[in-house]
């Protein structure tokens, strides 16, 4: 069989992992693939860069060229911001790949556009790992609840917040200083503006929403405050009342079923809550599923190897369809609920 062609757009805490697994499991890849993968070109900003472990011959500054080459099977996009990643992802539907990215910023936004360009060109778009780090999210709602009605999604969806929020209340670390350690860790975006300020959450949010209610959320359609407003003196007097204080995503299904919510805020969690032991940059997510009951998703929600695990299923998923000749769900595979907005006003969890 030829080996499937990959390009890499980024080679940062995220991409430099995914080069790593890629090229130490490249049998186990093959074997679960059926083919062998190779990387065929990493796309970066810096070519200087001293990067350890990264072929030196495959690393170029024209991203552009490389989603061009026509001969590429399959593009990972992890550079991460609107542009240039969405014009990538875009052309490199028009040249026969298929797209794996981590980019919860662009797929929040624009999803639908990509899954509608995904689907006029026969590729695929998978972004496992652009919600909660290593945890499997979307795929388990987009495919093994696909036959359920999900009601409600809760849960902690930001790695760098509940960093901060957790080295607060355990540690009673200041609040620059534990962003200061969430961003060396390789937890925080390239802006944590994006996570402190809600709107990493609430891409997050418009995603799962997305996936869980079979609709289209974008971030605008998001309830959005972040952490900034919350004190040390918040924690403390939170902990006198034995709670802790969390970053939520919430995500529901209207009771008459005809619109959808998703709204992210800070909220007090009761210290006997399964949510209030998620500690450092781990995620937790509950599904209420009408079938299934209770789920709860929990695991590493950040950092450079748990999110390069979540790429490496998309891409195995990936070739395995490019294979066969199957694509993932598409755009057609969504119905539209209109979505509340949520106003000033929310419900405290
Ligand atoms: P980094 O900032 O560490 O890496 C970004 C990479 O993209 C760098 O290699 C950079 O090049 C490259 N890059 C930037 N602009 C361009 C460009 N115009 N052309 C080519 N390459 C470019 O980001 P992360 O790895 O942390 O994040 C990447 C994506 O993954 C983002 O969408 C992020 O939201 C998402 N993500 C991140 C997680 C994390 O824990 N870090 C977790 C889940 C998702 P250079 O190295 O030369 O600067
Ligand atoms: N900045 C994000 C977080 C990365 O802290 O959760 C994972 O999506």
């Amino acid at each position: 069989t030829r080996p499937l062609k990959v390009a890499l757009l980024g080679c940062g805490v995220v991409g430099s992992e995914v080069t790593r697994i890629m090229t130490t499991h490249a049998d186990d890849l093959a074997a679960r693939i059926g083919a062998p993968v190779e990387l065929a070109g990493i796309a970066v900003r810096r070519p200087d860069k001293v990067r350890e472990g990264v072929p030196a011959e495959l690393v170029t500054t024209d991203a552009t060229a490389l989603v061009k080459r026509g001969d590429i099977d399959v593009v990972i996009e992890v550079i991460g911001g609107i542009e240039p990643a969405r014009t990538l992802i875009t052309t490199a539907f028009e040249h026969g790949a298929s797209v794996v990215s981590a980019n919860k910023a662009l797929v929040a936004a624009d999803g639908a556009a990509l899954h509608a360009a995904a689907e006029t060109n026969g590729a695929d778009l998978y972004y496992e790992a652009a919600v909660a780090g290593a945890i499997p999210l979307v795929r388990p709602l987009r495919e093994s609840l696909a036959g359920d009605k999900v009601n409600r999604v809760l849960g902690i969806v930001n790695g760098t917040t509940n960093f901060i929020l957790d080295k607060m209340d355990s540690t009673g670390a200041g609040y620059s200083e534990a962003l200061d350690e969430a961003t060396a860790l390789g937890y925080a975006e390239a802006d944590p503006t994006a996570d402190v300020e809600g709107f990493d959450a609430a891409a997050k949010a418009a995603i799962l929403a997305g996936i869980a209610f079979h609709t289209r959320v974008t971030i605008d359609d998001v309830h959005r405050e972040g952490l900034t407003e919350v004190t040390a003196a918040d924690i403390a007097s939170a902990k006198r009342m034995g709670c802790t204080v969390k970053l939520l995503a919430i995500c529901e299904r209207a009771a008459d079923g005809a619109s959808v919510t998703a709204r992210v805020h800070p909220a007090m969690i009761p210290l006997t809550h399964p949510l209030a032991s998620v500690r450092e940059a781990y995620n937790a997510v509950f599904v209420e599923a009408e079938a299934a009951g209770q789920l709860m998703f929990y695991g590493p929600g950040a950092g450079g190897s748990p999110t390069a695990s979540a790429v490496l299923g998309d891409l195995v998923a990936v070739c395995r369809n490019k294979l066969s000749g199957a694509t993932g769900p598409g755009e057609s595979a969504y119905t539209r609920l209109p979505v509340s907005p949520m106003g000033a006003v929310v419900t405290r969890y």
